[in-house]
């Protein structure tokens, strides 16, 4: 008994360790006096890397007890959409491109109607490597083009694409375009201008080649859920130099694939184990771990433990 309790309390110290760092972590980005852009406050790496994620501000939670979260392996259980979006995203002569620290981010407008429902290009930026995979594979490069609703319900939708080495020097030219002031932004919270950009041969892709379809969460904090996506099945080309001038920039900057859609998050089952319970003693979701009487009282201790830091 005396060692169960021993083994419960460190482990919950294990999982609020971090909570006094009081980091904030937002949606949007943030322009500062400066004319920068805030750097965001996760990162990839040690304490601020996805593991952590929900200690570094209460609005995360989802990061560690969601249970339909993004990204993940694209497996046979994942639709293919039955009808294609309509895309309008105009051409612009350049548009503001930010180092977010996180990413590499650029501001456009644009329009995405799908499934009757209309949504607003935000923004877009990148990932390397690819945060989802699909049939277990991962592509060196995705885009996420990020949407909300028209009617301000708050619904978000992301556009997101893959894109893989090409063996013939051929490439995405809106990624040849992106990446010409790249070296401009090559410190974190700095900003600046792209090129001219012109999306109609993404737009093309988007609308005539298969997209995956399913409904799961932010990849980056605070891991907020019901996010619609949508995912090229097929690559598109990227050559080498390119991808090369973005990594060298963004880094590295995947969270981890996460569990199978709704079957209870990864953090959440793993911090089970250490507390020491049954490795069978699933708990697929919040809720259910509340059910279990070690599992509750554990969460119970860490509520009263986040709320004294
Ligand atoms: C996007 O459209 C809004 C509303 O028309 C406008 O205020 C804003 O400046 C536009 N942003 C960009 C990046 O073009
Ligand atoms: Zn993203």
């Amino acid at each position: 008994m005396f060692y169960s309790t021993i083994s419960i309390l460190v482990g919950i110290a294990a999982f609020v360790d971090a909570s006094c760092m009081h980091a904030t972590s937002k949606l949007q980005r943030r322009v500062t006096p400066e004319g920068g852009v805030e750097v965001s406050t996760f990162g990839y790496t040690d304490l601020i890397g996805p593991l952590n994620w929900a200690a570094l501000d209460a609005e995360n939670s989802a990061c560690t007890t969601g249970t339909v979260q993004s990204p993940i392996n694209i497996d046979e259980t994942i639709p293919i959409t039955s009808e294609a979006p309509i895309i309008n995203f105009p051409s612009v002569e350049s548009a503001e491109f930010e180092n977010l620290g996180s990413t590499v981010e650029v501001i456009v407008n644009g329009t995405t109607q799908f499934a009757g429902v209309d949504f607003e290009l935000k923004q877009f930026h990148f990932h390397t490597p690819s945060e989802h995979r699909i049939h277990e594979e991962y592509y060196p490069l995705e885009m996420h083009m990020v949407h909300e609703a028209a009617d301000g319900s708050g619904a978000v939708a992301v556009l997101a694409i893959v894109f893989d080495l090409s063996t013939d020097g051929s490439t995405t030219d809106l990624l040849t375009r992106v990446t010409e002031h790249l070296d401009e932004i090559a410190t974190p919270g700095t900003v600046t201008e792209t090129a001219a950009l012109d999306f109609e041969e993404l737009a093309h892709h988007l609308t005539t080649t298969p997209l995956f379809q399913y409904t799961g969460s932010l990849t980056t904090p605070p891991c907020a859920e019901g996010i619609t996506f949508l995912l090229t099945e097929e690559p598109l080309p990227i050559d080498v130099a390119t991808y090369n001038a973005l990594k060298s920039v963004i880094k590295f900057n995947s969270r981890f694939t996460q569990n199978k859609l709704g079957n209870g998050n990864l953090l959440l089952l793993e911090n089970n184990l250490q507390l020491g319970i049954e490795t069978n003693a699933i708990h697929p979701s919040l809720a259910e771990a509340h059910e279990d009487p070690v599992m509750d009282a554990a969460l119970a201790l860490m509520s009263a433990i986040a709320a004294v830091h």
